[in-house]
This record gives C-alpha cells, sequence and structure tokens, in this order.
C-alpha cells in the first residue's frame, strides 16, 4: 500500500463547482477576482447551486425564497438560552443548532432532488439568523428579525447590531461571502461528501462540514490570526514575535496553503480591503502589522497569506466579536457545501479509503482474568 498523508494530491472525486488550475480559483469557469468586484453574494449561491448565472427573474426568485426562509424556530432560539452561554464557541453553537434545525424540519430525511433543494434553501437562510441570534443572546440581547428587504450581507450585519449597516459595510462584507463561498475539496467541504456518500442526510452533512471548518488548520485560522495580532499589540513587537515564533517552528497562522503554491488568489481583495476599512476605523495599525507580517514570513519561509489572514482586520473593523470570524466563514460556505452535497447525491458512490496497519500481527485473547 502506498499512503499519501494527508491526502495530498489525491483526486477522489470529480466535480464541476470550482476549481484551482496554476493558482487562480474559479467558480463554474468566473475567476474569483472577476466575482469578487462585480457578484453578489447571491449570485454566487445560484451558480454554485445551477452551475450557471441567474438571470433577473431567477436571482429575484432565489433571493425571496431565501428571505422566506430566514426565521428560525422558536425551539433553537430557546435551546441557546438553556447553554452554558460564557463557555460555548459560537462555532460549537452553531454545530448545535444546524443538527437541532433538523429535527425539525418535517423533510429532513427525503432524500428526492427538490426536497434536497428546499432544504439547501433552507439552511443558506437559516445560518445568518443563527449565527447573529446567538451572538446577540450571549449578550443579553433580543434576536433581531431578518428584514425580507435585505440581501445576505446586509442582513447579517443588521441582525448582529439591530442598525442598518452603512453602504461600505455591506460592500465589504458581500465580498468577503463571494470570497469563502467554495473552494474545490478542502476539508470541510470534503467532510460533507464523505457524509452524505453513506446516504445520510443534508443536515448531518452541514453539521460535519461545521465540525471540520471549526478547527484552526482550515477556517478557525482567522480567529487565531485575530489573537496574534492582539497578542503583538503594537509595529514594534512584530518582528521579535514573529520571529521567536519561526524560531521555536510554530506555525503563523492564515499563512501556506495545501495547494496554492505562489499565493491564495483571494488574499488580495481582503488586504485592499483591511487596508481600507481600518483606515476608516482609525485603527491602521492592523493592517500595518498584518503587512509586516506579511513581509517577514514570506521572507523568511516564502509562505504568501491564505485567506484567513486579512480577514481577520476586515471583520474586526466591521465591529464583529472575534468568535464569530469562523461562522462568518461558514454562512458563506454552507453555500458550497450544499452544492457539493447535491452534486455528491447525483452520481454518489460511498467514500471509504484504506488505513496501511501498523499495529501488532496476529495475537491471541488472553481472558481477562488471566492478564
Ligand atoms: C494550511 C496548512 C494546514 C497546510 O498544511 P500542509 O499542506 O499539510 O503543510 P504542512 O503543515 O505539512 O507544512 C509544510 C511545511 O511548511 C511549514 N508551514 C506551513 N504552514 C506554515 C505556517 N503557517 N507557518 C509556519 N510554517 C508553516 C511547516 O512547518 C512545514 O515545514 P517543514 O517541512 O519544515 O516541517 C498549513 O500551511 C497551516 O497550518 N497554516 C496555518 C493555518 C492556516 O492558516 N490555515 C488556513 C488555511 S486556508
Amino acid at each position: 500500500m502506498t499512503v499519501t498523508r494527508g491526502l495530498e494530491g489525491v483526486v477522489a472525486t470529480t466535480s464541476s463547482i470550482s476549481s484551482i488550475i496554476d493558482d487562480t480559483l474559479t467558480y463554474v469557469g468566473y475567476n474569483i477576482d472577476d466575482l469578487a468586484e462585480n457578484a453578489t453574494f447571491e449570485e454566487v449561491i445560484y451558480l454554485l447551486w445551477h452551475r450557471r448565472l441567474p438571470n433577473a427573474q431567477e436571482l429575484a426568485e432565489l433571493k425571496n425564497q431565501l428571505a422566506e426562509n430566514a426565521s428560525l424556530p422558536q425551539e433553537i432560539l430557546d435551546h441557546f438560552k438553556m447553554y452554558p452561554i460564557d463557555k460555548v464557541h459560537p462555532m460549537a453553537a452553531l454545530r448545535s443548532a444546524v443538527s437541532l434545525l433538523g429535527l425539525y424540519d418535517d423533510e429532513a430525511d427525503l432524500m428526492d432532488e427538490q426536497a434536497n433543494y428546499r432544504k439547501a434553501i433552507r439552511l443558506q437562510a437559516k445560518l445568518p439568523s443563527i449565527v447573529t441570534a446567538f451572538s446577540r443572546i450571549r449578550k443579553g440581547l433580543e434576536p433581531v428579525a431578518p428584514r425580507k428587504d435585505f440581501s445576505i450581507a446586509e442582513n447579517f450585519l443588521y441582525m448582529l447590531s439591530g442598525k442598518e449597516p452603512d453602504a461600505i459595510a455591506v460592500e465589504a462584507f458581500n465580498k468577503a461571502l463571494v470570497l469563502h463561498a467554495d473552494h474545490e475539496l478542502n476539508a470541510s467541504t470534503f467532510t460533507a461528501r464523505v457524509c452524505v456518500a453513506t446516504l445520510s442526510d443534508v443536515y448531518s452533512g452541514i453539521t460535519s462540514a461545521i465540525g471540520a471548518l471549526k478547527g484552526p488548520l482550515h477556517g478557525g485560522a482567522n480567529e487565531a490570526v485575530m489573537k496574534m495580532l492582539s497578542e503583538i499589540g503594537t509595529l514594534d513587537n512584530v518582528e521579535p514575535y514573529i520571529r521567536e515564533k519561526l524560531a521555536n517552528k510554530e506555525k503563523i497562522m492564515g499563512f501556506g496553503h495545501r495547494v496554492y503554491r505562489l499565493g491564495d488568489p483571494r488574499a488580495k481583495h481582503l488586504r485592499a480591503m483591511s487596508e481600507k476599512l481600518t483606515q476608516l476605523t482609525g485603527e491602521p495599525q492592523w493592517y500595518v502589522m498584518s503587512t509586516k507580517i506579511e513581509a517577514i514570513v514570506t521572507g523568511e519561509k516564502k509562505l504568501p497569506p491564505n485567506v484567513d489572514f486579512y480577514s481577520a482586520s476586515v471583520y474586526h473593523s466591521l465591529g464583529i466579536d472575534h468568535d464569530l470570524f469562523t461562522p462568518i466563514f461558514a454562512v458563506s460556505r454552507v453555500s458550497g457545501w450544499l452544492a457539493h452535497i447535491l452534486e455528491q447525491y447525483e452520481n454518489n458512490r460511498l467514500i471509504r479509503p484504506r488505513a496501511d496497519y501498523t499495529g501488532p500481527s496476529l495475537q491471541t485473547y488472553v481472558p481477562v482474568e488471566q492478564r
């Protein structure tokens, strides 16, 4: 048996959703740079789910379906009130809430294509409501109901703060959602596909994916970046802090990637947003410190920043609590997970690799009283 650690370079499926070729990321053939500059997140959702951009009527219909399904069952809100709220990470709350949501969906175990599509709409619509409601409830505030006339980006910021967001914040947040929507066979997407390839249901697939995204080597890196920036604190401290970490062979969060070699094409968009937003909030130090970290890590390790590095200072500038950064990643990536789950069902085969056994060879069982 040949073991490929971490499945590096292994091609496990075909997919027509997104591709990474020569460090270029496309969704259904559209370059991410083009989509980041021009598309709404709702258009991207349609693109990922239907493999083509919507016309105006199709887009309006999708927006309407999402708006109609954005409210949460009261049971979910009540459940949040039972959590040990000061100890629960919002990603754990989100994972539990999505699993719970399945209990209140009469169609949870229906496996026909239309029922699965309807569940995709419900999950995409409700994730922003879950994250924002949890954030408010843990602060002793009442959840804010979603507005039917708002986009997902507008609604998220509105439900979080209770105030209508300004145009700059909405534009930045929409762009972040577009940039995080899908990413070929990343760890959480693979997790979702492995789960539903057993013909398990959509809620189980998304719950599993959230669990995988939570880890700091994947989506959890964006929160870890902000923790690092806060620990560093000042521009003068960047150099000694980063050099000490590198000398100790510690990883610098927000750098490196399994697939990209020259650089993550999403990072430049987030870098530009970080520069603009940190200026606007009067906290340019987060951007300046980040660029200094980038110069050192790129120079020393030849590792370019990934999507998580500059998204940290972007979300911080939007006034978002640091432990909500990874749930925001999920609010976007659920669109990709759902596209991959629907694609997996279309042409399913159980995903079941092998392990090269390294334990002891045949042993004779000895009864417990003789051991
Ligand atoms: C993304 C990541 C998990 C990819 O992992 P991978 O393909 O398995 O690569 P490895 O962890 O085996 O790293 C390969 C080498 O680069 C180094 N490296 C990788 N990422 C590094 C980082 N962020 N900081 C410092 N060194 C890093 C490793 O130490 C290793 O060095 P070695 O060969 O001398 O032991 C990894 O780069 C990482 O942990 N990055 C930080 C977390 C992060 O930002 N995750 C979000 C990804 S979008």
